[in-house]
This record gives structure tokens, sequence and C-alpha cells, in this order.
């Protein structure tokens, strides 16, 4: 097949605030997931998406049978919509989310509203505009959270908040910054796990995410410190001991209770050929979940600990592996949709 990568690669030498590009592709990772796709018997031409690019996809639509997406879009509240809206204006199979699935899992709010329709368990929240606000109804600690980011831009250890004062002043701090509403969450503080799904229903597996080496100062939760600095691949490297596990050491009930309401969860937000889902215990030990990332993080060096691709790993997947699944889900669903045509 003929297939476009589209993608949104990290300006080199890039300035400005250190999360601004948090959620962009290196080169590097977009040269291996480039590979990964020849590799799969396949042709790739790839596109960074800097801009519109209506007209060229329109131009190339003849000679374009799939377009493999991980474009983070351009700007606003349904900017990783983007490239899905034009696919399916144009009629183009592509793979992952659907635009409808990208505006719901990019907006943290709508998520779990769907997931409370769908009585799925997700930690109890209020999506604010105004830090003066009355967010009596909440119980403390709140953890203030930008609505439409992800890779934990804007959440810094201090967004974890045990009084009234400090939830007014950093809920005003993150509005101006991210120019956007935030959402602002009970914290749970069990064992957090991320699950990778691909196709319709395969669950590799779980990732834990284990907090126990942190220092006093930092909260146990994969803030933008925890994440980028303390658990950064050299900080790893460097320490010899990663917090980052698979397969999660969990015993079978947890693992089944965990699977089910991220399969549920799948469904709920009608994702396709890949997500990975972020879960939390409650106070109860049971599974809550945190967000879905219909665009989940894919980088191939297993030093970089990204989570989907080590779920692979350890699931005795390569990465080409990886990458033929996700393709091959997609194909699937545009043999399906023909059939049904
Ligand atoms: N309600 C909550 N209770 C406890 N911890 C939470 C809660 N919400 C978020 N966290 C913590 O903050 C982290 C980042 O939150 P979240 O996953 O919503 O952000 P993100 O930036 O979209 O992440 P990703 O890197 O997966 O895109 C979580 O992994 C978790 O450790
Ligand atoms: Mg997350």
């Amino acid at each position: 097949m003929r297939i476009f990568l589209t993608c949104s690669i990290k300006p080199e030498g890039a300035k400005g605030e250190k999360d601004i590009y948090a959620e962009f592709d290196s080169k590097e990772t977009i040269d291996d997931l480039a590979d990964a796709i020849k590799s799969n018997g396949h042709e790739v031409e790839i596109l960074n998406v800097l801009g519109d690019i209506k007209d060229k996809l329109n131009s190339k639509k003849e000679n374009i049978d799939l377009v493999f997406n991980v474009a983070e879009g351009l700007v606003g509240e349904e900017r990783e919509a983007y490239v899905p809206k034009l696919c399916e204006e144009l009629k183009i199979p592509f793979t992952g989310a659907s635009s409808w699935t990208a505006i719901n899992t990019l907006n943290k709010g709508r998520t779990k509203e769907i997931l409370n329709k769908k009585g799925i368990p997700t930690p109890k929240f209020r999506v604010v505009s105004d830090s003066e606000e009355d967010l009596s109804g909440l119980k403390f600690p709140l953890l203030v959270k930008p609505m439409f980011e992800g890779s934990s831009k804007g959440i810094f250890n201090e967004n974890l908040v045990h009084d009234a004062d400090n939830l007014k002043k950093i809920i005003k701090k993150t509005i101006a910054r991210y120019n956007q509403k935030v959402i602002v969450e009970e914290f749970i503080d069990g064992r957090e796990f991320t699950v990778s799904v691909i196709g319709e229903k395969t669950i590799l597996p779980i990732v834990e995410i284990l907090f126990d080496d942190l220092p006093d100062r930092l909260y146990p939760m994969d803030s933008y410190e925890v994440k980028w600095e303390h658990d950064s691949p050299e900080s790893i490297e460097k320490k010899g001991y990663d917090p980052i596990v698979c397969p999660a050491n969990i015993d079978n009930k947890l693992k089944i209770k965990i699977e089910e309401v991220v399969l549920a969860t799948y469904k709920a937000l009608k994702c396709h050929d890949w997500s990975r889902i972020d879960v939390r215990l409650d106070a109860k030990g049971n599974p809550n979940i945190l967000e879905v990332n219909a665009l989940p993080g894919f980088m191939k060096n297993p030093k970089e600990n990204s989570r989907l691709p080590k779920a692979a790993y350890a699931n005795r997947w390569s990465y080409e592996r990886l990458i033929g699944e996700v393709i091959n889900s997609a194909i699937k669903r545009m043999l399906k949709l023909q059939e049904n045509k």
C-alpha cells in the first residue's frame, strides 16, 4: 500500500515555554515509524503538518491508500481532529481516532462526561473557567489540569492543592498560561496503570507507574516534573531503577477488573486501532479511568520508555509488528466499511 504519514515534528532548537512542544515528535521518532511502515511492505511518504494540508491531500488522493496519522493538528480544542476530519471529508482511509473520538478524548471533561453516562468510574470533577467558581462539592486534595493537553503539559507538582486559596491561585495561573478552561478533579492516590489497546480488543500487558522513589517534595503522580525530569530516560539510566514496570505486578482478579473498565472505555470513546488508557485505583481499590490517549506516544527506542511500545515489547512484539498491527486493524475496518456500502 501507499501510506501517507501525517505527523508533527518538533522544530529544531525550539525556544519558548519549556513544555510548549511536549506533544510533538522528534524527527528520529517519525523516521523510526516510517521505517516500521516500510518494513511491513508498504511505501511511505512523510508529511509534517505545519499548516493547511487540504489541497495537498486532495491532489494526492488517488495515490494514497491509507493515511497513518500521528499529527497533533494545528491549534485549539479540536486540533487532534484536524487530519481525521480532512480524511473523513476526502474519503481517505486513516489509522486511529475518528474526528469524533479525537475531539472527545482531547477534551478531558467531555471524556469524563461520556464515562459517567456509561457508568464507568472516573474521579469526581468540575470543568472551570473562572477561579471564583464555587467548588465546595469537591473534596480536597484536588488536582488542577488544563482541559486540552497531554504529556503532563500544565500538570505541575504545585497543581495538587489542599486548600481553597491555593486552588484559586493554581486555577488562575493555569487558565492564564494555557488560555483554556481547566478541569478540577478529586485526587485518588492508589496504584497507577496505563493500558494499551490495539485493534478492536487486544489488550497489551499492563504498565504500572511506580511513585516509590520520588523525593518528598514531589507528590505521587505523573506530573510534568516526574514524567520529564525525575523519570526522564537519562535519570532512569543514571539511577539504574525503572519506575515504569511492564507487566505490572498484579493478581489476576485486579488484572481482569482493569481490563474490563479499559475495554468498556475504549468502546465508549469509539477508539480505533490503538489507544492508551490511564487508570488509577481509588481508596476501595477500584480502577478509575483518568483519561484516554487516542493518539498515544510511540517512541521506538526502549530507552525512551514510551509506554505503548513498552507494553508491545513485553508482549514479545517487535516495533515493526506493533505498527503492522495498527495498519492491519485500519485495513480491516476499511474493508468492513466497503462491504457495508
Ligand atoms: N484525578 C486524579 N487522581 C490522581 N492522579 C491523577 C488524577 N488525574 C491525573 N492524575 C495524575 O496526573 C498524571 C497526568 O494526568 P493525565 O493523564 O490526565 O495527563 P496527560 O497530560 O493527558 O497525560 P499523558 O502523558 O498520558 O498524555 C496521571 O498520570 C496521574 O499520575
Ligand atoms: Mg495521561
